[in-house]
């Protein structure tokens, strides 16, 4: 059975065609950038772009970088404010006849982790951290998700995690691996320290060049540290994982 899922970023909207239950990516995914500002009209075009390429006609499951409480966007730092409050779901099925499941996309994304990816030996507890535009978190104990974990807005040295442990922070900021990666291993310690998890997996478009920082992030951190092993893919993957699994699917 194919899916086709999206995973909304706060830089680019990426969508592919999702084998499933083997949580398989069909054909190269695709990317249109975020439109700025991120208003749910703006958003909606993009996913219709992307429904055009592939000529879809079917479920789709969306990855939403913000929590999602009953259907409803709590929030989205990362794009318009417009979308507080809205039900994304509703919104793109209404412009596009098509069924829509939507989820956080740090849930998404550790859904393929923990599933088909770097977690899928592990059993007990497992935090999924992606590190983007901003930071997101997945949290599972027994492959069972629980929803709407927000660890990337934690306050460290009296600042939001996000403004100093994301890609986009080493980016703008200009630092070294090495200069981030020490904010990336305080951030990590604190995750470990009040969560204490088994296994912590980190992902994001970073994930590719773990060797470059993970090593030193993960130092004095109890729980094992993975990179992704579905890297940026993983929340295309989850987010029609989501959609499946809606519909009986897997
Ligand atoms: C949002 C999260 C999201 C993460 C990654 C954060 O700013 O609050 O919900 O998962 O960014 O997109």
């Amino acid at each position: 059975m194919m899916i086709l899922g999206i995973d909304i970023g706060g830089t680019g909207v990426k969508g592919g065609l999702v084998q499933l239950p083997q949580g398989v990516l069909k054909r190269d995914p695709v990317h249109v950038p975020t439109p700025h500002p991120a208003t749910p009209a703006a958003l909606t075009r993009a996913v219709k772009k992307l429904m055009g390429h592939f000529q879809w006609k079917g479920a789709v499951g969306v990855g939403f970088p913000g929590p999602i409480r009953g259907g409803i966007v709590e929030t989205a730092v990362n794009l318009s404010p417009q979308w507080v409050g809205k039900n994304p779901a509703k919104i793109f099925q209404k412009a596009t006849g098509q069924k829509f499941i939507v989820i956080n996309d740090a849930d998404a994304a550790g859904l393929a982790e923990v599933h088909h990816g770097a977690g899928k030996k592990e059993k007990e507890v497992i935090v999924m951290i992606t590190l983007g535009t901003g930071i997101g978190s997945a949290l599972f104990h027994r492959g069972e998700l629980i929803p709407n974990t927000e660890l990337g807005h934690l306050t460290i040295r009296g600042k939001d995690a996000e403004k100093s442990a994301s890609a986009k922070a080493r980016e703008e900021n200009d630092w070294s691996w090495k200069k981030w990666s020490r904010k990336v291993r305080e951030y990590l310690q604190q995750v470990d320290r009040l969560i204490n998890p088994d296994l912590i997996i980190v992902g994001g478009g970073v994930s590719k060049r773990a060797e470059k920082w993970l090593p030193r992030a993960a130092k004095g951190v109890r729980a094992k540290v993975v990179p992704a092993k579905l890297h940026n893919e993983a929340g295309i993957v989850g987010a029609a994982m989501a959609a499946g699994k809606s519909r009986g699917l897997s």
